[in-house]
């Protein structure tokens, strides 16, 4: 077991382990004397993990009410946050109560959104269950809904009061889910951890869960202690993501927020090599790990097309776009561009 803290707006512990599900309610205990925990989940989780969660939570005399949400980015809208609020004042949830996230990524980001909102603010605790919310959405206080306009644009930085990363969940994930989450643990590895890199060349997806989800949580920690509210050293963690994310609108996500990762990686990786930012080595080594865990490492968009897209994204800043990119494997960093000159980085990463 690992127990990792984080010293933000708010102090709180990530505890990472095998099989702590089951001690939810005195994990609970520990922090806080809620009279009734509200449990956030969607369908799938709900009947895989609920019972094991519920049963821990009557152990230790705690009431727990429930909402399930269908699975699926498209729930992670505002007329599922409204319900949610509804369902939480018809059953007289007060400040002194608590919501637990248990998902993966868009369970996290909505039921956190709700606890930033909620009779503005209640306390919440994050469970994730997918590999991507072990490693990224549930530490760090990014919460969120989605809207027609696009991904996360209505949202609040609001921290949990614990994270209870109970690693055997990912057993479930199917290998295309897991390989998504994978994405962003490569992502980590190249912003600033060449250890972790090697770990997981050589051991592919069979990498210690335990070692690689620390790692990544110790890096995010450090991160967000610096710069909890993403106004420089957090916007790192966006590595792949600004081509990620004009890959991933094209597709209508089709193609996985994962997967466009992945892909965003593998064109600014060929795009810095191409413009002299890093060695052929750096190129070919992300290439590679990407091609080792599965992932894809093209789509096929235009540059104009992918370009436009990023003109939306909401990274940019007057006529300025900040990108991550990787000097060499563990040392990324951010490099401001203006904006047209992102045309050229895509064709270069094409
Ligand atoms: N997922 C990126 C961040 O939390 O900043």
């Amino acid at each position: 077991m690992k127990t990792i803290t984080v010293n933000a707006s708010k102090k709180y512990d990530i505890i990472i382990s095998n099989d702590i599900l089951s001690k939810t309610g005195e994990m609970i205990l520990n922090i806080a004397t809620p009279k009734t925990v509200a449990i956030i989940t969607d369908d799938i989780v709900d009947s895989l993990y609920s019972k094991t969660v519920e049963n821990s939570l009557e152990k230790s005399g705690l009431k727990f009410i429930k909402y399930v949400i269908e699975n699926g980015e498209q729930s992670k809208n505002g007329q599922n946050f409204l319900k949610i609020c509804e369902f939480l004042a018809e059953n007289q949830i007060t400040r002194s109560d608590m919501i637990i996230a248990l998902g993966g990524g868009v369970v996290g980001d909505l039921a956190g959104f709700v606890s930033a909102s909620y009779l503005r603010g209640i306390a919440f605790i994050q469970i994730p269950t997918t590999l991507l919310s072990c490693v990224d959405s549930s530490v760090g206080g990014k919460t969120a809904i989605d809207i027609e306009s696009g991904k996360n644009l209505v949202g609040a930085f609001y921290q949990p009061r614990l994270v209870i990363c109970d690693y055997s969940t990912l057993d479930s994930l199917s290998d295309e889910i897991f390989s998504q989450g994978c994405a962003e643990v490569i992502k980590y590895a190249v912003i600033g951890n060449k250890e972790l890199f090697s770990h997981l060349l050589e051991n592919k997806k069979s990498f210690d869960r335990e070692y690689v989800i620390s790692e990544c949580v110790k890096m995010k920690r450090d991160i967000v202690e610096h710069d909890e509210f993403d106004k420089g050293e957090r916007q790192l963690l966006n590595l792949g993501h600004t081509i990620g994310h004009a890959v991933e609108l094209k597709s209508d996500f089709k193609i996985s927020h994962g997967e466009a990762v992945a892909i965003g990686l593998c064109m600014i990786a060929k795009a810095s090599f191409k413009k002299g930012l890093c060695d052929e080595k750096t190129k070919d080594d992300i290439i590679k790990i990407v091609k080792e865990f599965d992932l894809p490492v093209l789509a096929k968009f235009s540059a104009n097309e992918l370009y436009k897209t990023t003109l939306n994204d909401k990274k940019r800043t007057g006529d300025f776009i900040k990108l991550v990119i990787p000097y060499s494997v563990g040392d990324s960093r951010l490099l401001k561009i203006k904006t047209d000159e992102m045309l050229s980085f895509i064709e270069e990463g094409i």
